[in-house]
């Protein structure tokens, strides 16, 4: 059954939104394009100018900006682990973390990809300031272009969220990582199968506020990887970590549900890809306080005995 907490925030935001429009939305490629686009200054001025735009880590339970790096930091253990030479970025977005890892790692090379021009212009800045790190336009969904047995570590964070077909990226990654090489996903999904009406809207609507189709449960995200090929090698669930994180935007988003006229108005002027980050901005942290949303980090490896199915 719904939580109170969440059931008081459905309200306020059936106050203020047409939530059967927003519901409509099915957030494309060009939608998500449009949405980093209106989205370029107030991420760096509500998140973080320092590009690292997703949520920290802070296992002592206390907010810091430092904590933000802690994604690129779980990778750059992997990256010394297996003397990675290559390594690639999926959704490479701003280029924070390549960018942090490409000067922690001068003898790697960095390569990066997103859909997202706005995006990718800053990454493309960064890259200029190190020899090591290349990122480009491309889509995850598409991976033609990279060789097989390519990479020892591939990467993503927060962005698999956006694909609708996680076991065709799977595959391919199994394909272009080399034996013994590891991907790893840090990411949000739905904790639960279980939801009621309410509950499931919440969710639906923190999902479009963010430009995703849908959160996919973490349960059904494991069963794409066992068609995959890869295993896996670690989880861990931080949801408990990622609260101080969604508390900072929750704080925000409460001031905008408290001032409904002013909401009404800010509605009217500004965007929906900018005012529609309002909503997961105030259920996120009720979403993982009900255990009805996780943040987990999964490490996954293609395992070094070769598969019959890759025998030619
Ligand atoms: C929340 S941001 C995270 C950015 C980046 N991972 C970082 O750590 O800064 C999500 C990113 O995913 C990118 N993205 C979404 N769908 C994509 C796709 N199919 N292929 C490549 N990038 C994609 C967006 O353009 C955006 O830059």
């Amino acid at each position: 059954m719904i939580s109170q907490e969440l059931a008081k925030k459905l309200d306020k935001v059936k106050s203020i939104f047409d939530i059967e429009d927003i519901v409509k939305q099915d957030p494309d490629d060009r939608y998500i394009k449009k949405y980093y686009k209106t989205n370029k200054i107030p991420y760096s001025i509500f998140h973080t100018p320092t590009d690292l735009i997703y949520m920290g880590i802070s296992r002592d339970g206390k907010y810091n900006r430092d904590d933000l790096l802690e994604q690129a930091r779980v990778v750059n253990k992997y990256i010394k682990r297996v003397g990675a030479k290559k390594v690639l970025e999926l959704a490479t977005g701003r280029g924070a973390n390549s960018y942090y890892l490409s000067k922690q790692n001068p003898n790697t090379e960095f390569y990066g990809i997103d859909i997202s021009e706005t995006q990718l212009n800053l990454a493309k800045k960064k890259a200029k300031k190190v020899p090591n790190y290349f990122p480009r336009l491309g889509n995850y969904n598409n991976l033609e272009k990279f060789d097989s047995n390519s990479f020892e570590v591939v990467f993503i964070v927060e962005a698999l969220c956006y694909s609708n077909n996680k076991s065709k990226v799977l595959c391919e990654i199994y394909r272009i990582l080399k034996p013994g090489g590891f991907f790893l996903i840090f990411d949000g999904y739905q904790s639960r199968t279980d939801l009621d009406g309410d509950e499931k809207l919440a969710c639906e609507l923190t999902a479009k506020g963010m430009a995703l189709k849908s959160f996919e449960t973490y349960t059904h995200f494991v069963e794409s990887v066992g068609t995959s090929r890869l295993t896996i090698h670690f989880e861990e669930d931080v949801s408990e970590y990622v609260l101080p994180t969604m508390k900072r935007f929750e704080k925000l988003a409460r001031i905008y549900f408290t001032l409904p006229l002013t909401a009404r108005i800010a509605k009217l002027i500004f965007p929906k890809e900018f005012v529609n980050n309002s909503i997961p901005a105030y259920f996120m942290p009720t979403l993982v306080k009900d255990k009805i949303a996780c943040y987990m980090i999964t490490i996954l490896t293609k395992p070094l005995t070769k598969q019959p199915e890759d025998r030619v």
